[in-house]
């Protein structure tokens, strides 16, 4: 009987563990990144793998979360429409916020879809600019971007490096939209500023205290690539842990959703 009440007690702890590391907000993450090529400060918020995991008054108050950021541009590179699983709630999110510049590129949950070249022209629809192996410039006052997008393919090997780098045409301040962060070899050698990334969730799960990310698809166990920016042989590849809070009903654990915000700054200037 003691033994009973022992594991009990047990599993109450352990339900009381992974319930205290349940999504119930999501962060916003600032990094600053500094270049020659900036000149008029930019903030951009890195929006990815929306999946539809929102109602729709959570979905509103998030377009109104980012809003209050003041954002310059939004980057999404893929998985903001879940199949047809409440995909309104993806447009609902992009009508919120339109008005701000917002660049997308596909992720693993839309580019197999039959109805892509539909569900392309909605994001448009909403004002959004699609970079299918496409390429656009913004300026934002004195300081000219140039961001591409490549789809997310199945396998790294439908790209080289040679021709993503010829996607860019100017030496303005290059970005790319790529879903997937474990083609980081790929990304390494791409002639570009800064690569922008989601797919992972963050690790899905973490070990607590420690932080350890748990898994994460195409990396498998204790995967490498699921935040934060690391250091390419060209520029920078920055990992959004990605907006949904559950993957197909699967809760994240020690491991919060996250709004991304990045300053590109002039080094002799301070971020605004
Ligand atoms: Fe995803």
């Amino acid at each position: 009987m003691a033994e009973y009440r022992y594991l009990l007690g047990a599993l109450g702890l352990l339900g009381a563990a992974a319930a205290a590391g349940l999504p119930y907000r999501t962060d916003v993450t600032t990094y600053t990144l500094a270049s020659d090529k900036i000149v008029t400060p930019v903030k951009i918020v890195l929006l990815s793998d929306f999946h539809n995991d929102r109602s729709d008054k959570g979905t509103i108050a998030l377009a109104e979360r980012v809003r209050k950021l003041h954002p310059d541009l939004i980057l999404m590179p893929g998985d903001m429409a879940e199949e047809h699983n409440h995909q309104e709630r993806t447009f609902l999110l992009l009508r919120n916020l339109a008005g701000i510049p917002m660049y997308y590129s596909t992720g693993n949950h839309e580019e197999f879809r039959w109805d892509l070249t539909a569900l392309k022209q909605r994001f448009r629809d909403c004002g959004v600019v699609v970079l299918d192996e496409k390429t656009d410039v913004i300026k934002i006052g004195e300081t000219s971007l140039e961001i591409a997008g490549i789809s997310c393919r199945q396998e790294m090997k439908n790209f080289t490096p040679e021709e993503i780098s010829a996607l860019f045409h100017t030496d303005y301040y290059r970005i790319l939209l790529s879903h997937k962060p474990n083609w980081i070899n790929l990304y390494d050698r791409v002639e570009c500023d800064l690569t922008v990334c989601g797919h992972a969730h963050g690790g899905q799960w973490h070990i607590p205290v420690a932080d350890i990310p748990i898994a994460a698809p195409s990396q498998g166990l204790f995967p490498k690539y699921t935040t934060g920016i690391h250091d390419l042989t060209y520029g920078k590849m920055l990992i959004s842990r990605g907006l949904v809070r559950h993957y197909h009903g699967i809760p994240r654990l020690y491991n919060n959703p996250e709004i991304v915000v990045l300053n590109l700054v002039n080094p002799h200037e301070n971020a605004k």
